[in-house]
């Protein structure tokens, strides 16, 4: 089974606005040979890579980390359904495996850690009857500058997504959090003690890219970060909002080529032997509770890459 999500990787035409989109956005860049990658601030491994390949964008591959004896099951699951393993899509890469799901997305397996994250002190807040924080402002300072602390989930189209579960269950040894109803949309944890998704599923008639998400320290924070991004020119697509798939609190912005990333703050986090019972959820209450722009707009189930 993989035990943590690592990195999303697209093909898109023009590194350049790559570079200003992920920096505004609050990631680190570094460079490759027709390639950038971004990394949150403190982690150790590329979360974000864009390879330039001249034409519009399109989901390139994503990777995975386990420890080698679940490497070894893995490749024992894929040997036993004839999944062939293939040869890395560009050199200097981690060891590891290469294969492709039942879309034919490209998928990477490799042995690693799964990436800790600092602890932080909550800021301490007022609730009705419990004042706990007194004789202290609780506005953060105006010069915050809010930085995304990890690469969490992301979401791809699927023209099947009880396929697409399926073969991550069954296959890669993922567990299913959560499902929208008629097969719009399914939402899959690591097996260990995981956040509520790490990978989903959108129905669509191509597969394709639909958003990466990272995690931010409030709901102050997103929406600091989310004026950033306006302030520098990027399209707002949904929120602040609160999903009920999750429970994370959120704010999607369009990427240069109309796929997204989001803020999230809050999500569901659950633990290996918790007896976590699925639920199937409509489109209305799956998506969310609230959002202050009201329900998605038309076009954010919208596969571009189809396009
Ligand atoms: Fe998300």
């Amino acid at each position: 089974m993989v035990q943590s999500l690592q990195r999303l990787a697209l093909g898109i035409p023009d590194l350049q606005v790559g570079a200003e989109f992920y920096t505004t956005f609050g990631m680190n860049m570094y460079e490759g040979k027709d390639m950038l990658a971004f990394r949150c601030d403190n982690r150790k491994h590329d979360e974000i890579v864009l390879i330039e390949t001249g034409q519009s964008r399109k989901f390139h591959h994503i990777a995975f980390a386990t420890d080698a004896p679940d490497l070894e099951d893995l490749k024992g699951r894929l040997g036993s359904r004839g999944v062939q393993l293939l040869d890395p899509p560009y050199e200097d890469q981690e060891d590891g495996i290469w294969f492709r799901d039942p879309d034919g997305n490209l998928v990477n397996v490799h042995i690693g850690p799964a990436a800790s994250i600092e602890a932080e002190t909550p800021p301490v807040i007022n609730t009705p009857g419990i004042t706990k924080r007194v004789n202290e402002r609780g506005c953060p300072p105006f010069d915050m500058n809010p930085r995304p602390r990890r690469f969490g989930h992301m979401i791809l189209f699927t023209p099947d997504v009880p396929a697409q579960t399926k073969f991550y269950i069954d296959v890669v040894g993922m567990k299913l959090s959560d499902w929208i109803a008629d097969g719009y949309a399914a939402f899959l944890r690591t097996a260990g003690d995981s956040d509520h998704h790490v990978l989903g599923f959108l129905n669509a008639s191509t597969p394709g890219f639909h958003h990466a998400s990272f995690e931010m320290s409030s709901i102050d924070e997103t929406e600091i970060a989310a004026k950033r991004l306006l302030g520098n020119g990027f399209k707002h697509a949904w929120g602040p909002g609160r999903h009920g798939v999750g429970s994370n609190y959120f704010h999607y912005f369009r990427d240069p080529w109309n796929g997204m990333a989001e803020y999230f703050f809050d999500i569901d986090y659950l633990t290996e032997d918790f007896d976590w019972e699925p639920t199937e959820w409509t489109k209305q209450s799956g998506m969310f509770l609230w959002a202050a722009d009201g329900p998605p707009p038309p076009d954010f189930g919208t596969n571009y890459e189809a396009e």
